[in-house]
């Protein structure tokens, strides 16, 4: 559907959820994501998620799956718009850990912020990263990400506390790179 240099962004479908419910399955994922703690998940409960949001319809939000190389190897999305201030959240994991560090994160995510800016009119897009999560911290930074600020220790991960830093990319930042 949106095309990167490395990834597509595409609609999710019925035949990833396996794919994607043992990537959320995936201690080390999870852990390096931050987020909530580490929580089983059936795949019952993923396809009873989607079921959920695909009847709901609406375009709250944008969930896509990341496919490099044919394959999926992880989801991103837009979500929490605010129709006023024309801001929203974004969220990524690569499940596949075999293409970690490699460039296809921050592909995604610019490919993302394309979509966002260009054709959903947005002002602004945040996102939330853990501090001691610098693989995802430099990949936001490539993309023109900056640092906004940091509530400190407000994260509990892996047996730590974690400040949060939230990041933010403006359309004008966004535009001049173009
Ligand atoms: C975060 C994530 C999307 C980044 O995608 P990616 O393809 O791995 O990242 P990129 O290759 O584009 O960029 C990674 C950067 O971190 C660096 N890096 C790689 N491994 C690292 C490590 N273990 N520690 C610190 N930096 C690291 C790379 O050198 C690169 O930086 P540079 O270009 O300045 O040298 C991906 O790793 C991921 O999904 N991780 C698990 C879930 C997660 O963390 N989600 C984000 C939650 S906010």
């Amino acid at each position: 559907m949106f095309q990167g240099e490395k990834v597509i962004l595409r609609p999710v479908r019925r035949e990833d959820l396996p794919l994607l419910n043992q990537f959320n399955n995936d201690v080390e994922v999870e852990l390096a994501g931050g987020g909530d703690p580490p929580m089983p998940q059936p795949l019952p409960m993923l396809e009873a998620e989607y079921e959920q949001s695909w009847s709901k319809g609406g375009r709250d939000s944008a969930n896509f799956v990341i496919e490099a190389d044919g394959k999926c190897i992880g989801g991103c999305a837009l979500f929490q718009f605010e129709a006023t201030a024309q801001v929203c959240e974004l969220g990524i994991t690569i499940g596949d850990k075999e293409y970690w560090g490699q460039g296809y994160g921050r592909d995604a995510v610019r490919t993302l912020v394309h979509y966002g800016f260009q054709y959903r009119n947005l002002h602004k897009v945040f996102l939330r990263v853990h501090a001691r999560n610098q693989r995802a911290i430099r990949a936001y930074r490539a993309v023109g990400f900056v640092e906004e600020g940091r509530l400190r220790a407000q994260v509990w991960s892996n047996g730590a506390y974690d400040d949060l830093i939230v990041m933010g990319m403006l359309r004008e930042e966004w535009a001049a790179q173009r």
